[in-house]
């Protein structure tokens, strides 16, 4: 079968005829229908990420898959060949970017019904991350007000959704279609990033979740009311500073949890929309990650394998 993947730390991701990977006790095959891509897979192939997720070379890029159970290992129950699944597989695993994924049992939900199934992987971290930073994190509930930077990227198109369900008055930063996209998911305010610091145009905001960093995430304390919160996504957040404005800020980190991936899959069958960007074959990955790579995705990037 193809798969995407590199023989060390700062490797381009190059596809490859390898041997199907075969399911162990507690693990299925899946057919790949969707392999979403994230940022994370660029940090990994870096070696960036390292100290939190090692892993073993030849390494198959990819944590975000959605396909159909070809075969099942010993000791697994209640699942089904034939059945389509969503799952996020653990970074130092990584296998999604490939035509058959070894995916562990108890990381698999049942896919949505209402939505293509490769769509789906696009859900996998992006909107389980913006769950996360919405209900775990912060406690968004209705009246708040809430900056979410970068409203038409992956987790900011998903963060925007949901916080708008939960009656908040979402402020988003986008910019060219983005603008647009955000708008049409629902974002009360959207400020155009490249139009100069956000800083003068806003204030009282109770919470903003960056998904962006830098210089960002020092402009976001200055609109944050007194006691507001800061979610950081990218990098952990400078907290001295912020407890010295009298603000708070946690850094989210995120780590594959089949509950709260069985939520945020249960919500693509009602009011949230996976923003796709663009679908591209399994054997134009390289490309995939240099376009996500660019930092202006708007949604998801999700590779197919088309098997023939
Ligand atoms: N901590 C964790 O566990 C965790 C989990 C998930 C993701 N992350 C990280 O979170 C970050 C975001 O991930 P993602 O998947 O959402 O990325 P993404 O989809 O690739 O983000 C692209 C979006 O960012 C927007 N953007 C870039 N610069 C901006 C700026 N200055 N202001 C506002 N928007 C801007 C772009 O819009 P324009 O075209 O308008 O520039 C584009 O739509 C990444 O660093 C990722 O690694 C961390």
């Amino acid at each position: 079968m193809r798969a995407v993947q590199i023989a060390r730390y700062g490797d381009t991701p190059t596809v490859h005829d390898v041997e199907q990977p075969f399911p162990g006790p507690g693990e299925v095959l899946v057919r790949v229908t969707g392999a979403a891509t994230n940022p994370l897979d660029l940090k990994i192939t870096a070696g960036y990420m390292h100290d939190f997720f090692p892993v073993q070379f030849p390494y198959t890029l990819g944590t975000d898959v959605s396909g159909t159970i070809t075969a099942l290992g010993d000791t697994v129950h209640g699942w089904n060949v034939g059945d389509p699944v969503v799952a996020r597989l653990d970074p130092s695993d990584g296998g999604a970017y490939a035509e058959f994924a070894v995916v562990p049992a108890d990381q698999l939900v049942h896919a949505p019904t209402s939505i293509p199934l490769f769509l789906a992987a696009g859900a996998a971290t992006a909107a389980a991350t913006a769950w996360q930073a919405i209900t775990e994190i912060a406690d968004i509930h209705a009246g708040q007000r809430v900056l979410i930077h970068a409203g038409a990227g992956g987790v900011g198109s998903f963060a925007l959704q949901m916080a708008r369900t939960l009656h908040a008055h979402v402020i988003t930063t986008a910019s060219g279609p983005g603008l647009h996209i955000a708008h049409d998911l629902g974002a009360d305010e959207v400020i155009d990033h490249t139009s100069g610091p956000f800083g003068s145009q806003l204030a009282d905001i109770d919470v903003v979740i960056d998904t962006v960093g830098g210089a960002v995430e020092e402009q976001s304390l200055d609109v944050l009311r007194h006691g507001g919160l800061l979610v950081a996504v990218p990098m952990p957040p400078d907290t001295d500073r912020a407890s010295a404005r009298g603000m708070r800020a946690e850094f989210l980190f995120h780590a594959s949890d089949p509950q709260r991936l069985a939520t945020v899959i249960g919500m693509l069958d009602g009011d949230i929309r996976v923003l796709l960007d663009q679908t591209l074959d399994l054997d134009e990955a390289p490309q995939a990650l240099q376009y996500l790579a660019a930092g202006h995705a708007k949604g998801k990037v999700i590779l197919i394998p088309q098997t023939p």
